[in-house]
């Protein structure tokens, strides 16, 4: 086994940033690269101001002050990156695919493959390559292919690696990971290359969390693990209607069937819809690779977890129209968050994207405030969509960092993300701001009915009637 001394990342996003921030943190003998061809995103990394960096999440900035400069350098230059590197994780990007054979479903490896070849052009010397996006079974084998194939009779150990961290959460996940995962092939060679990436995770994690396995398993064990997570949502979010219509309480019955150590209480809050990057992304890449072998079953079976996760969005939406006397046109509706959930300035796949575009197609007008989330971002999320010209979207929807003032004659409000300070806002002044008669609807489980209620708020809460 061999200790690495150098590694690469490719990627400064949300996975690499902080991942290799937590290694350079831990492992100080070794020397972390992180590269990428967004040169703002790499100038942002390297700005003086650590308010700056590209990414915001609860102790990152304190760890890039300590390791920055000393292990852990960002960098433009990808070829000098990978050819100084023992050890080359790829943390790219892989969206859903927008075009051609498996549109809508597939993930895109564009980035992947030009990443394969970047490292088999530049590379002199051996190398292990790490896996760190999430990505379809058997990519690991496409890599391979490009690699053995392209590259000077360089060797190549292909790791897979998945990424277990949340945002949000992202460096207390890593620094207390409930598992590590490798996959890497049953050669000696392969061996060598897992121990030693295992020998980097040994830094500060015990051995026991360290699992290792063949790729495959290691590949699909990521989708499966996202795939089970975003179950739970949405069988959650599927009681949640039950219960509206009933007078159960959908957060008492998640507390109910959580005792039951069989089920568990974690991942059982009832809300507006999953979003981020993940889960979506995986379920549709899970039901494509069982399409692809004919499993029509299982496919439609992964398949309805996105399907009760879209209605749940659009229930919400529709709500909100049918209460406001079936018509929403002209009227004032802040936004109380835009995150995909708390903590995060990430808005990949939000629920509050879709929720806008339901209600915009009504007419509405949307003010929107998010501690974290840039205007640019919002209008982009929205024209990324297509539903309505991008001139449209900015007469109808402005975005505001004045949250209180924001609801001055407003109609209602919507809350979308669970941003702690929503819950401390005044929320007697922000009664006496808005029209009467004053709606919140509360698609996080965030605020008290009763105290609402006596505010005088018409109150609509997620899974209570
Ligand atoms: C997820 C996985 O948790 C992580 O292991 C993986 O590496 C990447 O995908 P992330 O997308 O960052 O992480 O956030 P997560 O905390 O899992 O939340 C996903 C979505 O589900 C959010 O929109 C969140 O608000 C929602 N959610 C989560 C609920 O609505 N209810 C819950 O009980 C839990
Ligand atoms: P994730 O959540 O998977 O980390 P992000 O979009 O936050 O996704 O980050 C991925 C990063 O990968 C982006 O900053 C993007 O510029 C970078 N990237 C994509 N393709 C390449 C490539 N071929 N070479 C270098 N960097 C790349």
């Amino acid at each position: 086994m061999k200790k690495i001394s150098k590694i690469c990342c490719i990627g400064a996003g949300y996975v690499g940033g902080p991942t290799m921030s937590v290694i350079a943190l831990k492992c100080p003998e070794i020397q972390v690269t992180v590269v990428d061809l967004n040169e703002k995103r790499i100038a942002q990394w390297n700005d003086d101001n650590l308010d700056n960096l590209p990414i915001y999440e609860p102790g990152l900035k304190e760890i890039v002050a300590e390791t920055r400069g000393k292990n852990l350098f960002f960098s433009s230059d990808v070829d000098k990156g990978i050819d100084e590197a023992e050890m080359i994780f790829i943390s790219v990007n892989t969206p859903t695919k927008t075009y051609g054979k498996g549109k809508g479903q597939a993930a895109d490896l564009k980035n992947i493959e030009l990443c394969a070849r970047n490292i088999a052009k530049v590379a002199k010397e051996d190398k292990i390559v790490v896996e760190k996006s999430t990505l379809p079974v058997r990519t690991a084998e496409t890599l391979k292919s490009i690699l053995d194939n392209t590259g000077k009779g360089v060797k190549f150990e292909i790791l897979s690696n998945p990424e277990f961290l949340a945002e949000g959460t992202a460096i207390d996940d890593l620094l207390n990971a409930d598992r590590v995962l490798i996959g890497g092939d049953e050669t000696p060679s392969g061996q060598a290359a897992k121990d030693s990436l295992s020998w980097v995770y040994e830094h500060w994690l015990p051995k026991e969390r360290i699992l290792q396995t063949n790729v495959w398993s290691s590949e699909l064990s990521k989708l499966v693990a996202n795939a089970f997570l975003a179950q739970r949502v949405s069988s959650i979010n599927s009681i949640s209607a039950l219960c509206e219509k009933t007078d159960a309480n959908v957060a008492e019955v998640a507390r109910a069937i959580g005792f039951d150590s069989r089920i568990g209480s974690k991942f059982l809050n009832s809300s507006v819809g999953f979003g981020g990057s993940c889960f979506q992304k995986d379920i549709l890449n899970l039901v494509y690779i069982a399409k692809s072998f004919g499993l029509q079953e299982v496919a439609e079976y992964w398949e309805q977890v996105i399907i009760m996760n879209d209605y749940q969005k659009r229930r919400f939406a529709e709500n909100i129209v049918s209460t406001l006397y079936n018509t929403v046109s002209g009227k004032k509706i802040v936004f109380y968050g835009w995150a995909f959930k708390k903590d995060t300035n990430d808005t990949r796949e939000s629920a509050a994207i879709y929720v806008a575009d339901a209600l915009l197609e009504e007419k509405a007008q949307i003010v929107v405030y998010d501690p974290k989330v840039s205007e640019e971002t919002i209008y982009a999320d929205l024209d990324y969509l297509g539903t309505r010209d991008p001139k449209e979207n900015r007469e109808l929807l402005q975005v505001t960092k004045a949250p209180i003032e924001a609801t001055k004659d407003a109609h209602a409000i919507a809350i979308l993300t669970e941003w702690d300070e929503f819950k401390t806002y005044d929320w007697k002044k922000i009664y006496a701001n808005m029209l009467k008669p004053a709606f919140v609807f509360d698609g996080r489980r965030l605020l008290d009915k009763d105290a609402m209620a006596s505010i005088g708020f018409k109150f609509y809460k997620i899974g209570e009637s």
